[in-house]
């Protein structure tokens, strides 16, 4: 595949999921998932890439690597405002990475630290574990800062992937965690749980309605198949997370899912930004296949980002997102109907029911139709990666909510919103060349608006 123009992929070899997203100084980090020797799954270590806005990414040198030692896997950071952890100097502000170190020894995994003081380009490991269960499956810490009514502390959510529970601790000072409360097993529970993230969102924008929102991805076993993310709305006291409905293990009918496609995984959101800017950012890829995805020198792209509200949906809040993107330029439709897409494209189509084709030239095809009750994305046609691709996504709608569809499609991928953002899609396709954007019956070109992403 070609280079994703509009998601950040590395210029070389293999990544997976986002790590440490964090906000400081006007300046985004995204760590990720990174193997600084190839294009598999293996050496994992932090990669680094900074943005000032989300869209232009520059990658950075390796930021915490792999040793004999240890695996580092996924985690995230936080801005040590007040010092809790002392790893400042005078004059200095450290940034924290809390990431599950995976012993080459033991296979344990427990979490540790590493810190920067030069705004994240360089970083110390701290060398021991500051949180260990003797467990092997105990990882993915998304450590946040909480201002409860009285007291101000780190809490962490990590999972137990195996028993599908997530775990939560506190601390004053980053070095010495103190236990909190255990979530599930609930809800979807057919595959390991991996990379919470827990954060509050006002209903609707209601400061007096504020929910938290646990996000727990799972693999395998997803709406998609394979790999993906369910979400919970519900309370935090500082100390427990309850849910608004509490949904018994294997109730999986009822869960709500952050995306209905097969390639949004492992997502998180950024930590130091203010509340109501909840920016999120996913894997677009699927442990199904991930290892087999055509690589032409880098392996790996994540989702656009993603900004997060709680809105009101069907009489329950529900996720909705908006994506973050460059500016586009108007592109005109070819005489017989029909678009020549730009390599990254944004499209926007109305009417409630209809149909568009996304045929790559001497090559197979895409279709996106949809009817006021679901979105189906089909790319059956797509063989030849691995067994478990081809496949056809549904995603219902909501009743309440309608609008029109935007999909996002780049070099390999494609995004879909629908419902106002309440409903997203995100599935790869393997685009080996121009794509045409076809509309069918009932869908006519006037109902369709396509933009080049540059
Ligand atoms: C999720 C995951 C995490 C783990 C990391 C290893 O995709 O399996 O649970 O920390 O990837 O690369």
């Amino acid at each position: 595949m070609s280079r994703p123009l509009v998601h950040f992929t590395p210029a070389h070899n293999w990544m997976n999921d986002p790590n440490g997203l964090l906000f400081h100084d006007g300046r985004y980090h995204l760590f990720f998932q990174y193997n600084p020797e190839g294009i598999g799954h293996a050496n994992m270590s932090w990669g680094h890439a900074s943005s000032t806005d989300l869209i232009d990414w520059t990658e950075h040198p390796v930021a915490i690597p792999c040793d004999e030692n240890e695996q580092i896997f996924s985690g995230s950071a936080v801005v040590d405002e007040g010092n809790t952890a002392g790893f400042a100097g005078p004059g200095e502000t450290a940034l924290v990475a809390i990431y599950t170190s995976v012993s080459a020894v033991t296979g344990i995994q427990s979490q540790t630290l590493a810190y920067s003081v030069d705004d994240g380009m360089t970083w110390t490991k701290y060398g021991t574990p500051v949180l260990d269960r003797g467990s092997k499956d105990f990882r993915d810490p998304k450590v946040f800062r909480y201002r409860g009514p009285s007291d101000d502390y780190w809490v962490m959510v990590a999972v137990e992937a195996v028993d599908r529970q997530v775990v939560l601790y506190r601390s004053d000072d980053l070095r010495e965690w103190t236990f909190l409360s255990v979530y599930g097993p609930a809800g979807a529970v057919d595959g390991i749980w991996e990379c919470p993230d827990l954060f509050p969102l006002a209903v609707d924008g209601d400061s007096g309605d504020v929910r938290w929102v646990l996000v727990i991805s799972m693999s395998p076993g997803a709406i998609a198949g394979g790999s993906g993310t369910q979400y919970i709305v519900g309370r935090f006291d500082g100390v427990a997370f309850t849910a608004d409905v509490p949904l018994a293990a294997g109730e999986s009918d009822a869960v709500d899912w952050l995306d209905f496609g097969r390639d949004c995984y492992a997502g998180v959101t950024f930590n130091g930004l203010p509340d109501e800017r909840r920016t999120f950012i996913a894997w677009m890829s699927n442990w199904d296949y991930a290892r087999e995805w055509p690589a032409e020198g880098a392996r790996g792209a994540m989702t656009v980002a993603r900004r997060l509200s709680l809105t009101m949906v069907d009489g329950r809040p529900q996720l909705t997102a908006a994506p973050v993107l460059p500016d586009g330029v108007v592109v005109e439709s070819s005489a017989d109907g029909t678009w020549l897409l730009p390599d990254a494209a944004r499209i926007e189509i109305t009417g409630r029911a209809g149909e568009v084709e996304l045929i790559v030239r001497d090559g197979p095809k895409a279709v996106l139709s949809w009817t006021p009750e679901e979105v189906v994305l089909d790319r059956t046609a797509f063989i030849g990666i691995d067994d478990s691709f081809p496949s056809r996504e549904r995603m219902p709608l909501p009743v309440t909510v309608t609008g029109s569809l935007t999909l996002v499609v780049d070099r390999g991928s494609v995004e879909v919103f629908a419902a106002g953002g309440s409903r997203t899609l995100t599935d790869l396709v393997p685009w080996n060349g121009p794509v045409t954007l076809v509309p069918r019956e009932p869908t006519t070109r006037e109902s369709i608006a396509v933009q080049a992403l540059t």
